[in-house]
């Protein structure tokens, strides 16, 4: 029988988040997608006896599991609730320093996809709420997945569809919603499922890749403002790294991965002045060295393995 952490999520890329990390004895470490605590338990191995773990994650389902998962730690992890955008917040509060190691697992986990509260999947039908860790006590600003189908303008959500999903049939899906609204409210993901299916040619639901997918991935990302969350976080998290500190991000789709290189890129480099500028102005500094000059990947045994890891995307960076 399956463990129950296998089952809660398996960790992607976990041997190459090790290898090119490299967290040694003492280090301390911010997971801010902890998750069911797979990579921070590997981590967390390596920095024994003394290295600390500020642990964060939207979903008190997930606390709950890496909770249980990383009991034989419990002196060297704290464990909050919340969004990683405001990871200073609770440094100060446990007074956590140093950080040497910064690392995100982004998006969701198997678990959270199958989850009935969050209307995540186009394979069950629950409400379109699409707020990782749901909505609840957490102090939570995030409007629903059914707000932005039901309130937002026909421009705006096609923006969304194009930006966030690159969904190539945007218009005629935004079509179907904006008629199918006027008669009656879009509170499902089987109602979004249908109006999907009615909107796309045929030969588009035969592909791989289910013809739902870029919908909800978009809405998803949308929900959880996602790529603002990641914009924000890196130069927060590499101000606050200590010289010689790691950060590591695992991202799942292209946009994601875009803002980590566009971020490690720039500031692994001396002068940031447009070129052919005859004498640098900006006075820019490199302040990073890049660890992956390309993106690791999963190997052909783990791709077998654990579906979930064929998008995942790793790349680590060291602070000078
Ligand atoms: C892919 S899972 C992480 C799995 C983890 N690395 C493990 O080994 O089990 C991503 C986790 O990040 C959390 N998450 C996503 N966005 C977040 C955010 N902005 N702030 C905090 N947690 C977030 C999700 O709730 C989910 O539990």
């Amino acid at each position: 029988m399956k463990d129950r952490t296998m089952y809660f999520h398996e960790p992607v890329l976990l041997d190459e988040v090790i290898n090119v990390i490299d967290p040694k004895q003492g280090e301390n470490l911010i997971d801010g997608t902890l998750g069911g605590g797979g990579h921070a338990e590997a981590i967390l191995k390596k920095t024994s006896p003394g290295g600390k773990m500020l642990g964060i994650d939207l979903d008190d389902e997930a606390l709950i599991e890496s909770k249980r998962r990383l009991e034989k730690y419990v002196d060297r992890v704290i464990l909050e609730k919340g969004n990683f955008v405001n990871f200073l917040e609770f440094t100060e509060k446990h007074n956590f320093h140093p950080i040497n190691i910064f690392f995100l697992d982004l998006g969701i986990s198997s678990q959270q996809l199958d989850s009935d509260s969050m209307g995540l999947s186009f394979l069950k039908n629950n409400l379109l709420d699409m707020r990782i860790g749901g909505g609840g006590s957490y102090d939570d600003e995030r409007i629903t997945a059914e707000q932005i189908i039901n309130n937002w303008s026909a421009d705006e959500i096609i923006k969304i569809l194009k930006d966030y999903g690159e969904e190539r049939y945007a218009k005629l899906i935004v079509r179907t919603i904006i008629s199918t609204r006027a008669e009656k409210k879009i509170e499902n993901t089987e109602q979004l499922v249908d109006i999907i299916s009615s909107s796309v040619p045929e030969r588009y639901k035969n592909q791989k890749i289910h013809y739902a997918t870029k919908t909800f991935q978009a809405l998803r990302i949308a929900v959880n403002q996602e790529l603002e969350s990641l914009q924000i976080v890196l130069p927060k998290a590499f101000e606050l790294l200590q010289s010689g500190g790691r950060i590591g991000i695992i991202s799942f789709h292209s946009l994601e991965d875009r803002i980590v290189k566009r971020f490690f890129q720039k500031e692994a480099k001396d002068c940031l002045c447009e070129v052919g500028t005859p004498t640098c102005v900006c006075n820019h500094k490199k302040s990073l060295e890049i660890l992956t000059k390309k993106p690791i990947t999963a190997s052909s045994e783990e791709l077998q393995k654990n579906p979930r890891s064929r998008s995942a995307k790793l790349r680590v960076a060291k602070k000078i």
